[in-house]
């Protein structure tokens, strides 16, 4: 054990450490603790849920690509309903914080769901995803649209006392007029990013490989365009960031806590390595003894141009 301070604050969101999980990637925990002990790791969040379940897009639903993979997986989920009758009470045996992610096709679900959710103790946080870039409804309709934003991060945080993150989309053309508006309706933080839209074509039969037609890329392809994001953000508005993307291994981590991330969010990594959460809490414990760096917290931001 070393006297490294490795927790984090996010916004009013105490994390023992910068070490989340995505959504969507690791479920609602269960497979997971196979692989790794949650009690370790900063946080956790959920597969996004929607007020009623959601059987999602038709297969094919996903693809390998260079250095990543698309999915269109269209937000199957199974409702926040039975999300807390059978879901959470796995979670709940836990000491971690859980992040509740919440998609929805209108404003007023999303206010619907975090009504319900909220009444849960053991829920730390919302992460509202307004970046989906699968589904036809809700996703990039309100992620493209800076009012939405705003008017969604405005109407949760009216009928929610806990901490709001808002989950940006890649697909536009300036991250950090979001970012701003998430700040001025009183959004605690923004999580950035989402996956990209891509597509992949099958050459033999011209066909798309995904039936969704597109599909949003991740992995270690996007995480320049991520560090770009999170970056531009960090200089335009006084927002604390999770940062996602593409994130591989510790140095990542480091490259995104720099650029002003103040947390991170493992997606695709979940999917090659489960259990690389824990490597890589060790190895950044190890570069703070090694750089002399005290609290993880003072690499936020810390880039020098
Ligand atoms: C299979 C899959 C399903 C996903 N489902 C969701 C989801 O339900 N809600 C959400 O906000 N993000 C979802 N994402 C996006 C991830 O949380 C993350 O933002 C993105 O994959 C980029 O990070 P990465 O490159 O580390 O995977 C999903 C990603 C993948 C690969």
């Amino acid at each position: 054990m070393s006297n490294v301070d490795l927790s984090v604050q996010v916004g009013p969101l105490k994390l023992r450490n910068p070490i989340m999980l995505a959504s969507g990637t690791v479920g609602y925990g269960n497979e997971m603790a196979e692989f790794i002990d949650l009690n370790k790791i900063g946080g956790i969040v959920t597969k996004s849920l929607s007020l009623k379940p959601r059987k999602g897009n038709p297969p094919q639903r996903i693809v390998e690509t260079p250095s990543g993979m698309l999915n269109a997986i269209g937000l199957a989920n199974v409702g926040v309903e039975v999300f807390l009758k059978e879901k959470i009470p796995f979670l709940k045996k836990y000491d971690v914080p859980i992040i509740c992610n919440i998609a929805a096709s209108s404003i007023e679900e999303y206010v619907e769901c975090t009504k319900i959710l909220t009444e849960e103790e053991a829920i730390k946080a919302f992460e509202i995803n307004v970046s989906c870039p699968n589904v036809k409804e809700g996703g990039l309709q309100f992620g493209n649209d800076v009012s939405a934003v705003g008017k969604i991060t405005h109407k949760i945080k009216a009928v929610t006392n806990k901490p709001v993150i808002i989950k940006l989309s890649p697909n536009v053309s300036y991250i950090s007029e979001f970012a701003k508006a998430v700040k001025t309706e009183g959004g605690d933080a923004v999580s950035a990013i989402n996956t990209l839209v891509g597509t992949a074509f099958d050459i033999k039969t011209r066909r798309p490989k995904i039936k969704n037609i597109t599909g949003g890329l991740s992995g270690p392809a996007i995480k320049p365009i991520a560090v770009a994001k999170v970056l531009e953000i960090k200089r335009n508005v006084d927002i604390p960031i999770i940062g996602i993307g593409g994130i591989m291994n510790w140095k990542d981590v480091v490259e995104f806590m720099i650029a002003g991330a103040s947390a991170v969010e493992l997606g695709t990594l979940n999917f090659i390595d489960p259990a690389a959460a824990i490597k890589i809490i060790e190895s950044l414990e190890q570069y703070c003894i090694d750089q002399g760096i005290e609290k993880i917290s003072d690499v936020t931001g810390s880039f020098k141009i």
